[in-house]
């Protein structure tokens, strides 16, 4: 029986910013990657750390790609009010119809896709497969 296939993927960004605390020095990265890929493991979904998606002036970043829905960009995962609701919603599966306001309120417009940059596509096809960045 062939592996399932998990409801969701999540790219949790540790690149220059995301990953360090010389733009963030009160957040601890790697806890809270921990934290985050703890939850979206729970949720049912898997978790991969990228580079750096261009998205420097959001970060921190995060990327969850539903198998059967929409990629959701979040930006400014940074407080433990926003790394909170994020890990809330991963738990409890990634729906994207039942985000919390503060997820909601994270969320980013995401890059289309003849506009995405070589990382952001890179990195978007490790959770989408070829093909390019999702709508
Ligand atoms: S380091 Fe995360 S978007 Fe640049």
């Amino acid at each position: 029986m062939a592996p399932s296939r998990p409801a969701f993927r999540v790219l949790l960004c540790d690149g220059c910013c995301c990953g360090t605390e010389r733009k963030h020095p009160d957040v601890d990265h790697a806890a809270q990657r921990s934290r985050l890929g703890h939850a979206a493991r729970q949720g049912g979904g898997s978790v991969r750390t990228t580079g750096c998606l261009d998205r420097c002036s959001e970060s921190n970043v995060v990327v969850v790609r539903r198998s059967d829905g929409p990629t959701t960009w979040l930006g400014r995962v940074l407080d433990q009010d926003a790394e909170r609701a994020v890990a809330t919603w991963l738990a409890a599966g990634a729906d994207p119809d039942a985000m919390s306001d503060t997820v909601r309120r994270l969320a980013l417009p995401a890059p289309v896709s003849n506009e995405a940059s070589t990382k952001q596509a890179t990195a978007i096809s490790a959770i989408v497969g070829p093909g390019g960045v999702p709508r």
